[in-house]
């Protein structure tokens, strides 16, 4: 009974950090709002640029090596368009050359666990 009940709490709290896991770190997503990230992006829809939910699931979300992680981060940084350009029908991003590598590289950590 006791382990039954051990059983169900533990899948509970697994879902639960999963949950949280999933929808990444409240304090970048509120520095993304801060920036201009949600103009042009949603996590589930395409907007100027690309789905979130569709930019994790081409490069493996969480899974990604952190190569991705570094290429896009600096496509952040930097803008540029070429990648989404069937979704965009070729719209650039922007440059975002006010944001450091740590915080781009968290930005896209964000994106990649949506
Ligand atoms: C002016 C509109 C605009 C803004 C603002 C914007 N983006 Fe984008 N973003 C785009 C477009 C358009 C693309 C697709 C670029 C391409 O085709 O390579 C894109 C692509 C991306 C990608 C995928 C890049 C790739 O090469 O696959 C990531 C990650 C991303 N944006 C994150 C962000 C973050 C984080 C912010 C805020 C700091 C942001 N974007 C702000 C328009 C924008």
């Amino acid at each position: 009974m006791i382990t039954k009940h051990l059983f169900a709490a533990t899948i509970t709290l697994l879902l639960l950090s999963n949950i949280a896991h999933a929808a990444g770190d409240p304090k970048v997503k509120s520095a993304m709002a801060k920036s201009d990230c949600f103009t042009c992006h949603s996590v589930n829809a395409q907007v100027v640029g690309p789905a979130y939910k569709e930019v994790a699931k081409r490069y493996h979300g969480t899974m990604a090596p952190a190569s991705t992680i570094a290429t896009l981060a600096e496509k952040v940084i930097k803008g540029g368009n070429g990648n989404w350009n069937k979704e965009t029908g070729g719209s650039p991003m922007t440059a975002h050359a006010n944001l450091s590598k740590v915080q781009a590289t968290d930005m896209v950590k964000w994106v990649l666990a949506q």
